[in-house]
Parts: C-alpha cells; sequence; structure tokens
C-alpha cells in the first residue's frame, strides 16, 4: 500500500492523539492535551497519510541513556501505532523506515523501546535488553530477615518535598543502572507528579515517602497507591507500588517494611522491579514474592563501533563479531578489543570470525545482561562455546540492566 511517511502539522497533533487513544484502547482526555504537547518531541514525529488521512503515527524521546560504565544518546521509541482500519498493511514498516533514518541523522548510536507485544520488533534489529520483575508480596507484620540491616525510618511528604528529593535519589541511581535515563524537570511533573484520577485504576491518589540517612541526606523514596478492599470484615486492600528506589540497604529495608506492614492491604504489588531487587534478600519468608520475569526494554543498536566503544567491560579480551541486520543497515565484521581498564577500540576487520550473530541478539547484550552462551545453546548464534563464555563474561555488568519506567 502506498503511504506518505512525514512530520505532522502542529495542528494535526490532535489526531496523533487520536490514534494513539484508538491503537491503545483508551480515550484522550482534553485537559491532558497541554501536558502531552509540553512532552511529546514534536520535530521528531513522523505519522504516515493515506491521502489526506493520518494511518499511523511514531515519534522518539531524546534520551540520555545509561550504559555499563557511562552514558549514550539513545532515541526511546514511542507511541508507534497504525491505525486499526489500516492494519497489516505495512505502515509500520514504512514508519519504522522513516524513524530509523532519522535516529541515523542524528547520529544517536542505539534506540530503546518498550513493546506492546514481544513479537514485533525483533525483525526491525531489537532485541531484549533488560527485563523487569512484576512481584506479589503478601502482608506480614515482621516481614524481614534477621540479617536485614536497621530499618531507615519512613516520612510521608508532599509533593513539593518530593519535587526536590525524589530527583536527587534518582540520580544516583540512574548514573550506575544500565536501561535508565535521565528525567527532566518537565518528565518529573508530567509523568511522575501529576496523579489525575483517570490513572488510579480505582485507587487512592498517589502517597510519597522518603527516607534519610543518620545525618539527613535523602537514601530513597516510594510512590504507591491502595486500592481498599474488605473480605469477611478484614480489610484485603492492595498496595500498588509505583516506583520505589533506594541508594542504601537501609533505605531499601525501611521503605519495603513500611508497604509490607501497611495495615488493612492483603498484598504489595511491584509491577516493575529490577532482577536483583533487595527486596528477594530482605524477606524473612522469600517465597512469599511472587515473581513473574517478563521483558523490559529492547534495544537496537545503529552505530555498532560507537555503541560497543561506549560502553565499559570486564577486560582484556578480544572479539571478533559477524553481526547480521534483517533491515540491512548496521551489519558488518567488526573486532572489539577490550583493555584491562575495560575500555573498548572498535573497529571494522576482515575477521576471522569468532562469533556471527544477529545485531538483535547484540542489542540484548548490550546493557549487561548475560546472553551470548545462551544464545547459542539456543541455536541463535554461531560460534565455539568457550567464546561465548567469554563474551559473556566481557559483556555482563553488576548492577544489571533495569529500566524502572514504561514509555
Ligand atoms: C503493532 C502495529 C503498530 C503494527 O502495525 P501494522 O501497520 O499492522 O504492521 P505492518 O503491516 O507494517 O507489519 C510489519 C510486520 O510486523 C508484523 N506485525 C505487526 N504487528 C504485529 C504483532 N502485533 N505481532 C506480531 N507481528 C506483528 C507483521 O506481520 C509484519 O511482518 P512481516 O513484514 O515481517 O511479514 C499495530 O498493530 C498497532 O497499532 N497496534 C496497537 C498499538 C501497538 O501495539 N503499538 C506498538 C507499540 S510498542
Amino acid at each position: 500500500m502506498d503511504v506518505d511517511v512525514r512530520r505532522p502539522d502542529p495542528d494535526q497533533l490532535h489526531t496523533f492523539r487520536h490514534l494513539l487513544g484508538l491503537a491503545f484502547g483508551f480515550d484522550p482526555d482534553p485537559d491532558e492535551e497541554k501536558r502531552f504537547l509540553e512532552l511529546i518531541e514534536a520535530e521528531r514525529t513522523r505519522c504516515a497519510f493515506d491521502g489526506d488521512e493520518m494511518v499511523g503515527t511514531a515519534t522518539a524521546f531524546s534520551l540520555d541513556l545509561t550504559v555499563p560504565g557511562g552514558t549514550v544518546p539513545c532515541a526511546g521509541t514511542t507511541m508507534v501505532t497504525t491505525k486499526p482500519t489500516h492494519r497489516r498493511r505495512g505502515i509500520l514498516r514504512a514508519l519504522m523506515a522513516a524513524h530509523f533514518d532519522e535516529v541515523v541523522e542524528r547520529g544517536e548510536p542505539v534506540a530503546a523501546l518498550w513493546a506492546s507485544d514481544s513479537a514485533i520488533y525483533g525483525r526491525f534489529g531489537f532485541g531484549q535488553a533488560s527485563e523487569g520483575v512484576e512481584v506479589t508480596v503478601a502482608r506480614s507484620e515482621d516481614p524481614l530477615h534477621r540479617l536485614a540491616p536497621e530499618p531507615s525510618p519512613v516520612e510521608l511528604v508532599d509533593v513539593d518535598t518530593a519535587r526536590k528529593v525524589f530527583p536527587e535519589v534518582f540520580e544516583q541511581v540512574r548514573v550506575r543502572r544500565p536501561g535508565c535515563y535521565a528525567r527532566s524537570a518537565v518528565w518529573w511533573e508530567h509523568r511522575h507528579f501529576h496523579d489525575p484520577r483517570q490513572r488510579r485504576d480505582g485507587g487512592t491518589q498517589q502517597r510519597l515517602c522518603v527516607t534519610r540517612s543518620n545525618d539527613g541526606e535523602p537514601t530513597g523514596y516510594v510512590r504507591y497507591r491502595v486500592e481498599a478492599k474488605w473480605e469477611e470484615h478484614h480489610g484485603a486492600g492492595v498496595l500498588t507500588v509505583l516506583e520505589l528506589q533506594a541508594t542504601t540497604p537501609e533505605a531499601a529495608a525501611g521503605l519495603w517494611r513500611f508497604l509490607l506492614t501497611h495495615d488493612l492491604i492483603a498484598k504489595v504489588v511491584a509491577h516493575d522491579r529490577p532482577v536483583d531487587d533487595p527486596l528477594f534478600e530482605l524477606l524473612a519468608a522469600p517465597r512469599r514474592a511472587r515473581r513473574v520475569t517478563t521483558d523490559a526494554l529492547w534495544l537496537r543498536i545503529f552505530d555498532v563501533p560507537a555503541a560497543l566503544e561506549a560502553r565499559r567491560y570486564r577486560g582484556p579480551a578480544s572479539f571478533v563479531f559477524d553481526v547480521s541486520d534483517p533491515t540491512g543497515r548496521s551489519g558488518g565484521t567488526f573486532r572489539l578489543e577490550i583493555d584491562e581498564a575495560g575500555h573498548a577500540r572498535c573497529r571494522p576487520s576482515r575477521g576471522p570470525v569468532d562469533l556471527r550473530l544477529d545485531i538483535e541478539d547484540l542489542g540484548s547484550a548490550y546493557l549487561g545482561a548475560p546472553r551470548f552462551a545462551r544464545s547459542l545453546r539456543a541455536g541463535r548464534l554461531d560460534g565455539d562455546p568457550a567464546t561465548a563464555v567469554r563474551a559473556d563474561i566481557a559483556f555482563t555488568w553488576d548492577p544489571p540492566p533495569w529500566c524502572p519506567e514504561v514509555f
């Protein structure tokens, strides 16, 4: 089908939002349009048109993404839709081609996204680069393990205090944790502190708490809400954690104990926790944490040398990767030389090749999750198993990747 993909005029962003509602199944609230326009990067939007009719949307946030040992400019691919009347006619393919051109023009070595369905984006070279854990823990009066540190006291704060304290804490987490990205003041306001009734899913408005060190420095925060329920005359509410960040073990222990002992609830639910959440080590009864692990951030490499040089590794090591790309954009053979300090140099090479892999699987390994050996065992990449293990050792990072927010 012939569609024209181009930047929409400013007065067409209203229609853009209407398409988001049609595709994702919500009714755009007119009161939210101003905030939407403040957050969106209009110059990065691309729309597909069938004649004059807008039939597809895509855009990106310009992210400063944390990678092992550094940060990299990253296109945060988002709001990708095809109008329900025009699905499966190649509009997503056309939008992705235009979006990729724009990413390459800007010189962003990588793009990342959250996928509404995990079957969609591998064909475009995105790989599962981080996992998130949905965790449900039953309330208990004394939840912490005997070896847990002394929990920090928890303070309920108003939104003005949170506006000052939360970004300070988050910044300390963000620079260490691959998969996090910097948040502007507008981002904090619209995506974290703004709390309209339609986002609450029947729960209370969000409650905001902080922890501090003995000398008063902020060390953690949580945003949560409670949905009150009663069963057989007992409180059976659900406490949902919206975001929890802690920079010390005492802060993590304090925040989790506060949530898990909350009165009149039956359970605490958190939808996106890191695979190494201290919670799992802090619980006296770890099996009470029911965990469902799922793919989270998907990452696509555009410029292999620039991307691989932007992160650190466990060195020294040397590999020649033969990378294929289903879109034909970024493949090639590259030598990665990692020095003692973990800095890398990456250049095109003529081989001999150590590992042959798809750009999707290189993207999966990029943020520091161990991927090579398991992909090789699954038959997705070719090479010597011992080399795949060595590559895992070089690429794996502590802490493991985590993206604490869907965008
Ligand atoms: C997902 C969506 C954008 C796909 O758009 P589309 O225009 O129908 O997709 P295309 O026709 O260009 O399909 C491109 C390819 O992706 C595949 N594909 C599209 N949607 C898919 C899905 N949900 N699951 C698996 N594969 C899918 C197509 O089969 C096609 O495969 P091929 O070209 O390799 O044979 C569209 O269905 C949509 O708007 N869904 C609701 C919103 C959404 O989920 N957006 C994605 C946000 S991350």
